[in-house]
This record gives C-alpha cells, sequence and structure tokens, in this order.
C-alpha cells in the first residue's frame, strides 16, 4: 500500500506522542519522537558540561552525539539510546525539560537534527512528532496535524505522565514549564513552533485519546487511498 508521512506538531503536553505512537502502531508504520532526540542531547550538554553559548564546543559535542531508538518489548515502546545507552527514563526528568528548549534553539543542534529526522524518514510510512515536522523536517508531508490543547488540561496530563513514571511534581511547576517552553518553542529564530499552511488543527482539550487516533488515522487512511472519508468498521 501506498505509504506516506505523517507529521504531529504542536504544544508541549498536548497529546502529541501518545497519538502518534498510536497511530503508527494501527497503520504499521515507524513512530519517531523527534522531541526525544533534543532531550537526549540535552542529557548529553549537561553530562559534559557543554556550554550552550560556546558554539565550539557545541559543534564539538554533537559530533560526539549518537542517538538511536531500540524496541523495548516489555514496554510495548521504542527507548531512546544515546551512545548506546538507554536514557529514556532520564530524559524524561524534569530537569532535562527545564533545559530542552535552550538547547533546541541552537542552530547547529538543529541542524544535525533535522538531519538524522530526514533520513529516518526517507523510506515514509513514518509518524514523525515535533514542532517544526510539518514546516521544516518534511515540508512535503502528505498529512499535517497542528495539535493544541487548554493550557490547564495539558498541565493535568503531564503530571499523571509523570505520576505513572514515578514522579510526582508540583502542578504549577509543570505548568510554568510548559508555558516557558511554548514561549522559548515559538519564539525562537529557527524552525520556531508554528502550524504549516496546509496543515489539519486538532484541539484535543475535550477529546480522548482514542478520538485522537481514530481522527487522526481516518485522515491518514483517505490519504493513503485517496478517498474523502473511510470507515474503519468494528
Ligand atoms: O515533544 P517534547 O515535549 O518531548 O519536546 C521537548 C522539547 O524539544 C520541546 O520543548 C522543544 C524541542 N523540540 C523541538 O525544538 N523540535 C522538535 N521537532 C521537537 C522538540
Amino acid at each position: 500500500m501506498n505509504k506516506i508521512v505523517i507529521a504531529i506538531d504542536g504544544y508541549s503536553a498536548c497529546g502529541k506522542s501518545t497519538t502518534a505512537r498510536e497511530v503508527a502502531s494501527v497503520l504499521g508504520y515507524t513512530y519517531i519522537d523527534s522531541g526525544a532526540m533534543y532531550r537526549a542531547v540535552t542529557l548529553y550538554f549537561h553530562e559534559h558540561h557543554v556550554s550552550l553559548t560556546n558554539e565550539k564546543d557545541v559543534v564539538g559535542a554533537i559530533e560526539n552525539i549518537g542517538i538511536d531508538f531500540r524496541v523495548n518489548k516489555e514496554a510495548g515502546r521504542c527507548d531512546t539510546y544515546l551512545n548506546g545507552m538507554n536514557v529514556e527514563k532520564e530524559i524524561r526528568e524534569m530537569y532535562i525539560s527545564e533545559n530542552v528548549s535552550q538547547v533546541s534553539r541552537i542552530r547547529a543542534v538543529r541542524e544535525a537534527m533535522v538531519n538524522q529526522q530526514r533520513k529516518l524518514g526517507r523510506k515514509k510510512g513514518v509518524v514523525m512528532d515535533g514542532r517544526d515536522i510539518g514546516t521544516v523536517v518534511f515540508p512535503d508531508a502528505e498529512l499535517k496535524i497542528f495539535m493544541l490543547a487548554d493550557i490547564y488540561v495539558r498541565s493535568v496530563r503531564r503530571q499523571n505522565e509523570l505520576y505513572e513514571r514515578n514522579q510526582l511534581v508540583d502542578l504549577q511547576e509543570i505548568r510554568e514549564n510548559l508555558e516557558k517552553r511554548d514561549r522559548i518553542d515559538t519564539s525562537r529564530e529557527i524552525g520556531p513552533l508554528k502550524q504549516a499552511d496546509d496543515a489539519v488543527v486538532l484541539n484535543t482539550t475535550f477529546m480522548t485519546l482514542e478520538e485522537q487516533v481514530d481522527e487522526v488515522v481516518n485522515l491518514a487512511l483517505s490519504k493513503i487511498v485517496g478517498k474523502k472519508e473511510v470507515s474503519l468498521g468494528t
């Protein structure tokens, strides 16, 4: 069957990753979490005390970074590996969330990640989520989704996600982190978060995960088979 690229962009904690992972699973596509790549770079910079303002340091560090995704059968997902080490848990910690937007605004970081993301999507049949996937990484993606949701709903969702990972974080702290990241992600010079002209907007405030997945799968199927409406059947 005709394979397409599905780009899902939007604000933090709107349900992009969970939706993208499920959609990929339904369609038999590969899911790529581009945010995890920026998080892994942030972890590397943190561990190696890379100065974000020293371009030579940053470029040198990037050359030493290898990121890949490997299947974790037990958890039913792919884990992120940084230079051969499983960093899936570490990159979701709050100290990474607090610094990732500062790291991902650096030109050299973005160029390296975008190159790698394009390679990963070369053969199509991918669902990639992030901030600039439909605008920069795959401007020709057959399906582009732009997700948004109310800030309170997003904060609660992120708090639950962290709780499931055994992290208890104050709701206000989460909300401030999300708002700060939105600000930096939308205002940066290179690859800012913005809706692609041809993206379908999905406001997930009142949507369940199942509804989000159904919506995106239906849109994808209509692109794949070239029809407007496709019934999934039961
Ligand atoms: O999707 P996430 O919340 O895990 O992403 C973490 C950060 O990475 C986000 O605040 C901004 C950055 N990011 C980016 O700049 N471009 C992307 N395509 C994906 C994420």
